[in-house]
């Protein structure tokens, strides 16, 4: 049977090429239904992006689940022993953090269980390179090591909430994040410094390797860096050593994966296209003594991308700009301009929202403030200014690159003057900061009931809407003209730098250049 091509479409297209490709490495097709046990998810929710899965009885009344993972179902059906190359193609079920509902997504995946050592570490590293090179020539595969984080990490402190908000600051490259949680728990931040430097090392493992090995002799982990290198060294006789870098900011979760994990980028898609690693941890807590390694790549990212920019420099050279519109984005714009990326028709009296100087190589855009983080995170910008209460909130996948030291507030819990709190009830608070407020009772492990407003949040409590209020708090002024006071402070507010993860791989020196100006200012 001949199939023209031309009526397939560019991820049909694709799939058939991965699966030769995965075939032509010796890894063989492995294929699945789509029910699995719920027992299965249940008992390893946090592997899941999320726990929320499409769940069913069956006939026999069994609870069962359209699956929203094909790794754990694998491993569930692997026997210790022997080493298998598998690739597989098959539809997820997850939900959308869009819409907060439910998506079939394709994915197409290879892992490797057994004896897996380094050189099989390199082989699914160099099979990843290949399958974004499928995709568009214009391609960043981003390599990090958890072992060696996990090493910087553990220096800090020996507390796992800690830990895991440090490596959150890692994923954003939010250095200014560290050295707040190491003031907030009494931490010497002289200790976090390899964690920074760890922030801060992204390029060619060539120009990477000499400094990271100096870190983890100091972190005392130098059989992980050997082990990164060695892994590293299949793809260095190959054409995709350029587009290979070490960086950090990739992680996964610490409890199923170790040593090397990677993400794929492609030119033109806001998003990771790819994403995988060592994963023995979760081999363990299945009960296997194998090793594994593997990655998924996601089609679903492609679908817009049918002509992904097939070079490493973007078709618009042009930098993207989210401006939070109002007097902070004014301020913002200023700062801007003082860095060296002008744009002298933004000034003029007119209502227009975009503005533009190609000779400086910048396009602003104003957009509501609480939207800026959206524009960033879905690549419609590269770069915003965002407060860090929208970042809390709605927890965008984003890099946070500075503290601006602008747009300075408090996020704060308020309540008539009057107020006694009574612990045998429910509390009943107001807000727009629905997130930020749950996850603050909850760490408390107060009971409340959430009602969410949009604006004037002031006025619930004095019309007995509610007992309290978690809102911004600025001068104080909308406060006290409404009889309320400020009962606790839950975290300082000011405006972040934030950038596009995919964009900062593509434009990452202008983006950089832009935040080193604005550091320095
Ligand atoms: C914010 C916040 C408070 C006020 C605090 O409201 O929700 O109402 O500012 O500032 P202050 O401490 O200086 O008085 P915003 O102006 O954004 O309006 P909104 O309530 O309609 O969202």
């Amino acid at each position: 049977m001949n199939i023209d091509d031309k009526v397939l479409s560019f991820s049909e297209r694709l799939t058939f090429a991965l699966r030769s490709l995965y075939s032509r490495g010796g890894y063989r097709p492995y294929r699945m239904s789509k029910f699995e046990d719920y027992d299965l998810y249940s008992r390893n929710k946090d592997f899941l992006i999320s726990d929320q899965v499409i769940t069913f009885t069956d006939i026999g009344g069994k609870l069962k689940a359209l699956k929203p993972d094909v790794t754990l179902s694998i491993i569930k059906n692997h026997k210790d022993g022997e080493t298998v190359k598998l690739y597989y193609n098959e539809n997820v079920y997850r939900v959308s953090k869009g819409t907060n509902s439910y998506k079939e997504l394709m994915q197409a995946g290879v892992e490797c269980i057994g004896e897996v050592d380094n050189k099989l570490v390199g082989e699914s590293l160099y099979l990843a390179a290949e399958s974004l090179s499928l995709v568009s020539g214009g391609f960043v595969l981003d390599v990090s090591d958890l072992d060696i984080l996990n090493a910087a990490v553990e220096r800090v402190t020996d507390s796992k909430a800690v830990q895991d908000e440090l490596v959150k600051c890692v994923s954003e490259k939010n250095a200014h994040g560290i050295i707040s949680l190491c003031e907030d728990n009494g931490i010497d931040p002289l200790l976090a410094s390899p964690l920074t430097e760890l922030l801060t090392l992204c390029g060619s493992p060539e120009r990477v390797i000499p400094k990271l090995r100096e870190i983890c002799s100091l972190l005392d982990c130098e059989e992980a860096a050997g082990d990164l290198r060695e892994a590293l060294s299949v793809i260095d006789g190959t054409d995709h050593k350029a587009k290979i870098n070490i960086d950090f900011s990739v992680v996964s979760d610490r409890s199923y994966y170790n040593g090397v994990i990677f993400k794929g980028f492609v030119n033109g898609v806001p998003d990771s296209v790819l994403s995988g690693g060592r994963y023995d941890r979760l081999m363990r807590r299945m009960k296997r003594k194998s090793k594994a390694v593997g990655f998924a790549v996601y089609l679903d990212m492609l679908e817009r991308a049918d002509a992904p920019d097939d070079s490493d420099i973007p078709r618009d050279g042009m930098l993207n700009v989210a401006l939070p519109k109002g007097r902070l984005g004014e301020k913002v714009y200023s700062m801007f301009e003082a860095a060296g990326f002008p744009c002298p028709s933004i000034r003029e009296p007119n209502r227009k929202l975009i503005f533009e100087n190609p000779e400086a190589g910048v396009r602003y855009f104003w957009v509501k403030p609480s939207d800026v983080a959206i524009y960033v995170e879905r690549g419609a910008a590269d770069i915003g200014v965002a407060g860090k209460d929208i970042l809390l909130e709605y927890e965008p996948e984003v890099y946070e690159l500075l503290d601006l030291d602008i747009g300075k507030c408090r996020m704060a819990v308020a309540a008539p003057k009057d107020f006694e709190d009574d612990t045998s009830r429910t509390l009943r608070v107001a807000t727009k900061f629905s997130k930020i407020a749950a996850d603050h009772y909850a760490a408390q492990g107060r009971d409340i009931d959430i009602v969410h407003l949009n604006g004037s949040i002031e006025i619930a409590p004095i019309l007995g809407l509610t007992d309290v209020i978690v809102d911004i708090v600025e001068t104080g002024a909308t406060l006290k003209e409404n009889d309320l006071e400020v009962v606790e402070t839950i975290v300082p507010i000011s405006a972040r730098l934030i950038a596009n993860k995919s964009s900062y791989k593509f434009k990452g020196d202008s983006i950089m250049k832009i935040a080193a100006e604005l550091k320095n200012n």
